[in-house]
């Protein structure tokens, strides 16, 4: 592992900027510094990946503004993809995580960066990292901008880590509450006002909650994973024989057929004729689909 800083619970002498003095405790890692810990992980990375062509994989959301600075500084050819995975459930140790998106881009015998914001008990990444390992990558290594090693229970540590961290609530650069602080372009403690404001408790609980919702820690509408499998002309049109697709609970065949033409825009013009199985039985477009289903789609037979 090459870990480029450690981050003491006092946080950094920064001011917080007076717009977020309501919410946020203190500075805990500033802009700067941030900026700087990301060039040193980048020239790290493009050491140990010259001449590769990497995948990057980034999991959502939360590292979409250190996956956009770390990518930028880095010179290197790469492909970027995402998954989406986030948890849901109560406290800190019983969270069940959800796949909402899956992986596009194909890494057999590929070089794989994962990137994540932080790793806290690692459930989300060793889980990711074996699902990944399942496709046969040449390489993978993981890179994360947080370390919270103190609240551990995977045993998993990043290749790459931007900075040790201590147990604190932390929001901003990624990192929210509730959904909100991700746009903070420093990481900073959040003060307890605001999560005991939404009956969260104290800086052990996941940082998911949307007190908006049926509750703090009861979130998110939940999602199921169907397998689809193409036949006849519309395997070429799709360019692949079947796919897994993620959607709301209670979506319908019709719903899933319309996701399908916007991934697969070549099966679009198919959408009013296609014939749709889901397992052994023929239905229609108002069937409620379920979790593992598996749907076939044929084109309608020519002259028939
Ligand atoms: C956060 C974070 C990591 C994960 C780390 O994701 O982005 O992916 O938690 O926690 P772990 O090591 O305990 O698994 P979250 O599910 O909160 O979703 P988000 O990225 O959308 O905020």
């Amino acid at each position: 592992m090459r870990r480029i800083g450690t981050v003491p619970r006092g946080g950094a002498r920064a001011a917080v900027p007076a717009r977020w003095g309501k919410d946020i405790e203190r500075v805990l890692i500033p802009q700067d510094r941030i900026a700087r810990c990301i060039r040193a992980m980048s020239r790290d990375i493009q050491r140990d990946f010259t001449d590769r062509e990497l995948v990057v994989v980034a999991l959502l959301n939360g590292t979409v503004p250190f996956l956009a600075d770390l990518i930028r500084q880095l010179s290197l050819p790469l492909r970027l993809d995402f998954i989406g995975v986030s948890s849901y459930g109560a406290e800190t140790h019983s969270g069940q995580l959800v796949f909402t998106k899956e992986l596009r881009l194909g890494v057999r015998g590929r070089d794989v960066l994962l990137v994540d914001d932080i790793l806290d008990t690692g459930k989300t990444l060793s889980r990711v990292l074996a699902k990944l390992q399942a496709l046969e990558p040449r390489r993978i290594r993981t890179c994360v901008l947080l370390n919270k090693a103190a609240r551990r229970i995977e045993n998993i540590q990043a290749d790459y880590v931007g900075f040790e961290i201590p147990d604190l609530f932390v929001v901003g650069y990624g990192l929210d509450f509730a959904e909100r602080y991700r746009n903070l372009p420093f990481v900073g403690v959040l003060r307890p006002e605001a999560y005991d404001a939404a009956g969260a408790g104290t800086g052990g609980v996941r940082q998911t909650a949307d007190p908006d919702s049926r509750g703090p820690f009861v979130a998110a509408p939940n999602v199921i994973s169907v397998t689809v499998r193409f036949y006849s002309c519309f395997k070429d049109m799709a360019g692949c024989s079947q796919t897994r697709e993620t959607l709301p609970e209670r979506s319908t065949l019709g719903q899933l057929l319309k996701t399908m033409a916007v991934r697969f825009p070549g099966l679009g013009p198919m959408e009013q004729s296609t014939m749709m199985a889901v397992g052994l039985d023929y239905q229609d477009r108002s069937y409620v689909l379920q979790e593992g289903d598996e749907v076939s789609l044929f084109p309608p037979v020519q002259g028939g």
